[in-house]
């Protein structure tokens, strides 16, 4: 059925460079005319109206790094596309880039068609991927070449998880180069996965078996060590690459030294790093496996130190890396060692509100930072074809947001599969009051209104 056209009225428009008043019309998905004024009786007949007044209209809002579909640590994260979709869209963000994680020895096309048709049948938003490499060899190499033909422009590499997702340095350096052969970006998890492991076995071993063991494990020289090792072989093989879900000041400065000696890098932080610390991972009675996930939560000088680096525009995007495993069921794996934890905070209904509440409410970063960082510098980065801004021929993905809402965060009425909310009972200061998905409402006021499924998969450059 073709969506009705929609006009937006008496809104304040902020993109990552411009901040106007305006309407906005959208014809079959896509933005037609943005004018000062636009006269309904001009708009075509039929013509739904939403009235912006006293709210911003932002572009759809995009995370560029969940994972839905996941096996992980011995079970498989808690998400379906239905469930991860409608709650990024409730939260505003109408586009996803998901991870796929194929095992050691599955064969990547075919790991593609799963994530793919999994996403097919279930996305409300849109959708694309960044594709694992978890194994290189001549199979591989051909199979990656044509998920890169059939579009998908980035690849993801782990230098974490030992002996699970992780690659070897042969295997990074042949992946690099075929990056840099098809232009491709390598989006990469930076820690020293020999670190990691020695540390977990002597903190097991001595008994200290606990999450708040988890930073210990892997402190900010591990990441910052995994940053520097990515960064070489950037230099080496020319490939551009993405630092994801960068969690402390030195990682940063790695990413800063290799960007100052030539390499095409860009770095990520995610919502968790910048509004939580370490001593949540440290609360009593197991509490604290709520919020271990890799990179670890940092010590409370940290978060300032993130927010600086997105204010100058070092960090470019602000991701959730959502990755959902329930706390009774699956995060109670780790009870008597934490390193079968499954690592992972869900957050992607409360990126956008976080950001805001957080970042703009609070006088860390001004509007236009807010818009590039969590759409538009993930628009270009990936090269996700008329999203990221509000400009006539591009997609009609708007959110309409209230900045006089006031209301908590509670996983009794959140959308994620999950259990629990990391941010249980945390006030928010903004909330998006209408969600338009190509021209669709499909979100209102907390609620999520779309008929389900209809996300498509994004065309990249
Ligand atoms: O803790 C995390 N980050 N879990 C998801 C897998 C990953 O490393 O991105
Ligand atoms: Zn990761
Ligand atoms: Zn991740």
């Amino acid at each position: 059925m073709p969506t009705p056209p929609l006009l937006v009225t008496n809104g304040r428009i902020v993109t990552a460079s411009e901040d106007f008043r305006g309407d906005v019309l959208a014809v079959d998905g896509v933005v037609e005319r943005i004018e000062r004024r636009i006269d309904p009786a001009s708009a075509p007949r039929g013509a739904t109206v939403v009235d912006a007044k006293d709210k911003f209209v932002f572009p759809g809002f995009i995370d560029p790094h969940v994972h839905v579909h996941l096996p992980f640590m011995g079970t498989h994260a808690k998400d379906t596309w239905e469930s991860a979709s409608q709650a990024a869209l409730v939260g505003g963000t109408t586009t996803l880039i998901e991870m796929i994680c194929p095992g050691k020895q599955d064969d990547p096309l075919e790991a593609f068609e799963t994530w793919l048709s999994k996403a097919n049948a279930g996305a409300a938003c849109d959708y694309s991927f960044h594709m694992g490499v978890t194994r290189f060899d001549g199979a591989a190499e051909r199979a990656l070449r044509e998920i890169v033909r059939r579009g998908i422009t980035s690849f993801k590499v782990f230098l974490a998880y030992k002996g699970a997702l992780g690659v070897d340095d042969r295997e990074l350096f042949a992946a690099m180069r075929l990056a840099r052969e098809l232009g491709v970006v390598v989006t990469a998890h930076c820690e020293n996965e020999t670190l990691v492991d020695e540390a977990q076995r002597s903190l097991v071993s001595a008994g200290r078996t606990g999450p708040e063991w988890h930073e210990p494990s892997r402190p900010p020289r591990v990441e910052a060590a995994g940053v520097h090792h990515l960064m070489a072989f950037a230099e080496a093989t020319g490939a551009e690459v993405y630092v994801v879900h960068t969690s402390c000041d030195e990682a940063v400065r790695e990413a800063l030294a290799g960007i100052g000696r030539g390499v095409h890098a860009h770095v990520e932080v995610v919502i968790p790093h910048l509004v939580l610390d370490r001593s949540y991972a440290e609360r009593p009675g197991f509490e604290g496996a709520k919020f271990v996930m890799s990179p670890p939560l940092r010590d409370a000088s940290q978060p300032p130190r993130l927010w600086n680096w997105l204010r100058a525009g070092v960090i470019e995007t602000v991701a959730t890396d959502h990755a959902p495993f329930d706390f009774e069921t699956q995060k109670h794996m780790g009870r008597d060692d934490f390193t079968r934890i499954p690592n992972g905070i869900p957050s992607v209904e409360d990126r956008v509100n976080l950001l805001w509440t957080h970042g703009v409410c609070a006088g860390r970063i001004d509007l236009h930072t807010f818009v590039a960082s969590a759409s538009a510098n993930a628009a270009r980065i990936f090269g996700l074809k008329g999203k990221g801004s509000i400009a006539v021929g591009g997609d009609a993905d708007l959110v309409i947001y209230d900045p006089k809402f006031r209301g908590r965060i509670t996983a009794a009425n959140h959308r994620m599969a999950t259990d629990y909310s990391a941010f249980e009972g945390w006030e928010l200061k903004g909330r998006a009051s209408v969600v338009v998905r190509r021209g669709e409402i499909v979100a209102k006021d907390g609620r999520f209104v779309g008929p389900g499924g209809g996300g498509r998969l994004v065309p990249r450059a």
